[in-house]
């Protein structure tokens, strides 16, 4: 049964795959390009908690940019950090710049799943995936898509996160020894397309007639999440000051492995670092209210005040004039550049 769940799989991949940047035709064989690799890798890195529609883009300027892993090795840091801008997770530009010099310095990717999860910022799930999508190899690929499709599959009903064992195990009963990098980019496609997380399209799915979940009745219901915790609301002030009638803007690079760390931004009061997310600044004269704008992060939401000021002399603390008609190439993060928009729109 096993067997046959993967050879259904993968007939159905043959079919239906979707055509991506960074994949080859399902069947083909591995392309002879020594940065097949490195592409697998960046879309895999770019792929986590981020949907295939907003990663073509970025995966394209990328790749445009440092065609190959040694060329991305050798790039500032924050030119990565600012092409990574919109994208989100912003630790994942930063491991990536620092895998890229590891595998620059040691003359490419291991092909393993046990080395490549030896370098940094690579997780279970990257070295899996680049283990079997850029080398062919065996390995057991669990992404969202697949933990769904896998918990319906064997009517996996321990909430998560207690179910990843039980569906790492069923995940590997039934990954076939070859073509492993088909069969997990197929559990990708089926689940995005058909194992959906609500209403699951099962007179579609080429696996309904082995699935436990669809014949024990409502197979939307897995897998059983936890209880969604609250998130705190925070509140901070950003600041948009500037010279000249408002033609240049001060830009602040913010500190280190903090929240959004290595970005350039608006200076803040330092809602980010603050625990407690109080403690306002006060409004003198000079400062012009520019409204708020809201941003969602997985830790928090934030509600992000913005104040306004026209000045001669540059603010305390390093930082740079940047012209406010290129202020979308400065790579601020979304919460920034949604301040930015606010304060453009307000004039
Ligand atoms: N999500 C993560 N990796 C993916 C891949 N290789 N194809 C489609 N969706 C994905």
């Amino acid at each position: 049964m096993t067997a046959s769940i993967s050879a259904s799989l993968l007939a159905w991949y043959d079919r239906n795959a979707r055509d991506l940047p960074w994949r080859v035709p399902p069947g083909a064989a591995l392309p002879d390009d020594p940065e097949w690799p490195y592409r697998v890798w960046l879309s895999e890195v770019m792929l986590q908690q981020t949907t295939v529609a907003a990663v073509k883009p970025y995966f394209a300027k990328f790749t445009s940019l440092w065609p190959s892993v040694a060329a991305l090795a050798a790039a500032p840091e924050e030119d990565v950090m600012a092409a990574w801008a919109g994208l989100g997770y912003y630790s994942r530009a930063r491991n990536l710049v620092k895998c890229a010099r590891a595998v620059a310095e040691r003359g490419g990717f291991p092909s393993t799943e046990a080395e490549l999860r030896g370098l940094p910022g690579l997780g279970d799930y990257t070295a899996a995936a680049v283990a079997a999508i850029a080398f062919g190899r065996r390995a057991v690929v669990i992404d969202a898509n697949v933990e769904r499709v896998v918990a319906r599959l064997f009517a996996i009903g321990e909430p998560l996160p207690q179910a990843r064992k039980a569906i790492r195990a069923a995940a590997g009963s039934i990954t076939p020894e070859s073509r492993s990098g088909d069969f997990a980019q197929g559990l990708m496609d089926l689940g995005s397309h058909i194992c959906t997380t609500r209403s699951p399209r099962c007179l579609l799915c080429p696996l309904a007639e082995s699935c436990e979940g669809r014949k024990a009745g409502e197979p939307e219901r897995l897998p059983v999440k936890p209880a969604k915790k609250a998130v705190p609301e925070r509140r901070g002030t950003a600041f948009w000051i500037t010279r000249d009638q408002g033609s240049e803007v001060w830009l602040v690079t913010r500190p280190g492995e903090g929240m959004l760390g290595g970005m350039r931004a608006l200076p803040d009061d330092g809602w980010s670092a603050r625990a407690d997310g109080s403690g306002e600044v006060p409004l003198d004269g000079a400062w012009r209210s520019m409204g708020a704008v809201r941003h969602g992060f997985t830790h928090a939401s934030l509600t992000l005040e913005l104040l306004a000021l026209e000045t001669g002399a540059p603010p305390q603390g390093e930082g740079q004039w940047w012209p406010v008609e290129r202020i979308g190439e400065a790579g601020l993060a979304t919460l920034f550049a949604k301040a930015a928009a606010l304060a453009l729109a307000a004039g």
